[in-house]
């Protein structure tokens, strides 16, 4: 054994020991110098790693063995005075380390597998809430479209379903009330087309069914039934004002109408019919005013409320229209001192087919139409009627029409 042998080698079998590792020393052509576990001594070495180091580079590597599993090699030049004189190769078993990675990986591998699974049943879970309210929109919608509009959805959350579930509830009370509404329009108006022609058929069949002789007898049983006919008419034509007036609610003809001339036109128009009952019919005009109306449709409404003030005042009565403007506001007064409206059918005279006194109306050719097409035609002109009346004292009707009228 070479002096050198004897030197390095308990150097490198006591650095050995002290990393737990194989400690091999070569001289600069790879000749084993020292070897912790004596294999080599003497031998020649070509290792890639330590012909690195023989180059002057440290390099690292790590192989397995079958016998000793992982091990990492590192081979690091000596360098003497700028010269490679030889190389030390350390290699150190990693088995440990590769067993803890593998643990770890082992570890993180059933980590992930239960986070999956706890993401899975998270979601589904609130997929559940999600859906359920969404069940309860589709029930009640099912149910909507078999006619029922009774049910309202219930949501308990606090989220944007609860929002939703609001106006989709507001929604079903609104189209219940239309449905009501449609229902009893229909049932209104059959009423009505029956009355007429239930007593035409009753005069009628009388007329056939008695002998009679006498002409006047005929003529005012014949006088009758054309009466009743005429109301017919007149339902049917106040019935098509409303419906094509809920068509029309977009293209009213507006045009700058003189509210001064149209009242003096209508004035004049039912003089005659004040004057069969002895009724004052005054105009008071007190300003000019002009503004945007449809002016047949406007017409009409002012008409229905004027025909109203003689209608419902008794013989020698008074009847006052006046035109003035307040604010934003024209306004027409109509006035009367008839027999006025008991204050419980306020708030209905506008509803359809609403009569305070069936019996007498039936008497006058009231429809109960009226005043609702006279409210819907001022509505769609942006303004609105109001009323005020005392029983047997007399009623004011106030048909205010913005001068501003937004088109
Ligand atoms: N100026 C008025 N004085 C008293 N009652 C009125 C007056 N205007 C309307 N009414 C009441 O309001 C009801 C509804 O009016 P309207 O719709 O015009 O129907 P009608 O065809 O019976 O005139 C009338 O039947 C009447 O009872
Ligand atoms: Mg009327």
């Amino acid at each position: 054994m070479s002096e050198a042998k004897m030197y390095v080698n308990p150097i490198a079998e006591k650095y050995s020991k002290d990393i737990n590792g194989r400690v091999i020393v070569v001289d600069k052509s790879g000749i084993v110098k020292g070897d912790s576990n004596k294999e080599f001594l003497g031998e020649t070495f070509r290792h890639k790693e330590i012909q690195n180091a023989l180059n002057g580079q440290t390099s690292t590597n790590t192989f397995k063995f079958k016998e000793y599993g992982h091990v990492l090699y590192v081979a690091v030049p000596a360098i003497v005075q700028n010269r490679v004189v030889g190389a030390t190769l350390l290699s150190i078993s990693i088995n440990d380390i590769y067993k803890d990675v593998n643990h770890i990986k082992l570890n993180l591998f059933f980590i992930s597998i239960v986070c999956i699974l706890l993401i899975a049943l998270i979601s589904f879970i609130f997929s559940g809430f999600a859906i359920m309210p969404l069940e309860r929109f589709t029930k009640v919608i099912n149910s909507m479209a078999k006619g029922d509009f009774k049910q309202r959805v219930e949501v308990n959350t606090n989220d944007e379903f609860k929002n939703m579930a609001y106006a989709f509830n507001a929604m079903i009370m609104k189209l219940d009330q239309v449905d009501k509404q449609r229902k009893e329009f229909v049932a209104n108006v059959s009423h009505e087309l029956r009355t007429p022609i239930s007593s035409i058929k009753l005069l009628s069949e009388s007329l056939l069914h008695q002998d009679e002789d006498d002409i006047n007898i005929y003529k005012e049983f014949m006088m009758d039934i054309a009466a009743e006919s005429d109301r017919l008419n007149n339902i049917i034509d106040e019935l098509l004002s409303l419906v094509d007036l809920d068509k029309e609610k977009l293209h009213l003809n507006y045009k700058i109408t003189y509210i001064n001339f149209l009242l003096e036109k209508i004035v004049n128009r039912l003089k005659p019919l004040a004057e069969k009952k002895d009724i004052k019919l005054k105009l008071y005009l007190n300003e000019k005013i002009q503004i945007k109306v449809d002016s047949d449709k406007i017409q009409q409404a002012i008409i229905n409320i004027i025909e109203n003030a003689i209608k419902y005042t008794q013989e020698g009565g008074e009847v006052k229209v006046s035109l003035y403007s307040q604010g934003k506001w024209c306004i027409i007064e109509v006035r009367d001192n008839g027999i006025g409206i008991p204050e419980n059918g306020l708030t209905h005279i506008f509803d359809r087919f609403y009569r305070i006194d069936k019996a007498r109306s039936r008497k006058t050719g009231g429809t109960g139409l009226g005043l609702s097409i006279a409210n819907q035609i001022v509505a769609l002109h942006q303004g609105n009627i109001e009323v005020e009346s005392k029983i047997g004292k007399g009623s004011v009707f106030y048909i205010k029409i913005p001068n501003d009228i937004k088109l």
